[in-house]
């Protein structure tokens, strides 16, 4: 199937990507809105997106990466997470930086796998801000772990 990437417009926003991404959609609206979304679509749908945000001077974030069930294990995160370094390369942006929970070991083998080296550890971030407890994997989601992937000297 022929997927291509673009930007889309607040009208087009997939909610039921972001959502399956970050369970709370108020935490999703504080950064959506100073955001660019970048999605890997075709005419009939959008099968991944990826939510870049300014975070601080030269630090661009990505807030959100998800790819729709029937799309993923195809390799579309892998190249949505490509775009995102390469836009923000030609930005002159300094870093990118993303932040997963503990439990998502999937995802944390894919942010590493493209290039992606942990930074920092939040602890105890979703107990105290997700009112309902998260568990994947077996695991109690407790904290986050934070990613980095310079820009400056590669
Ligand atoms: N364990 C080990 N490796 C994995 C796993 C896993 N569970 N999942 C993916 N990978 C690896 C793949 O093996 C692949 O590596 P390879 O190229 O060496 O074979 C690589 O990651 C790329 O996988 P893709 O097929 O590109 O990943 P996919 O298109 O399925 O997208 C994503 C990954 C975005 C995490 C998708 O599963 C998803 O949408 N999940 C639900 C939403 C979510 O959790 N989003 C991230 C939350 S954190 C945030 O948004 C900042």
């Amino acid at each position: 199937m022929d997927l291509s990437l673009r930007e889309l417009s607040p009208s087009e926003y997939p909610w039921n990507l972001f959502l399956l991404a970050d369970p709370s959609r108020d935490a999703v609206e504080k950064y959506i809105h100073e955001s660019v979304v970048v999605a890997l679509t075709n005419d009939e749908c959008v099968a991944g997106v990826v939510v870049l945000t300014r975070v601080g001077e030269g630090a661009v974030e990505i807030k959100n990466i998800a790819v729709d069930p029937a799309f993923q294990g195809q390799g579309i995160g892998k190249k949505l997470l490509e775009e995102a370094i390469r836009r923000c390369r030609a930005e002159g942006a300094r870093e990118v930086v993303i932040g997963t929970g503990n439990s998502s070991v999937g995802q944390l083998a894919l942010y590493q796998k493209v290039g992606f080296q942990i930074v920092g550890i939040d602890r105890d971030f979703f107990t105290k801000n997700y009112p309902e407890p998260i568990i994947e994997n077996g695991i109690v989601c407790r904290d986050m772990i934070r990613l980095s992937y310079p820009l400056s000297n590669r």
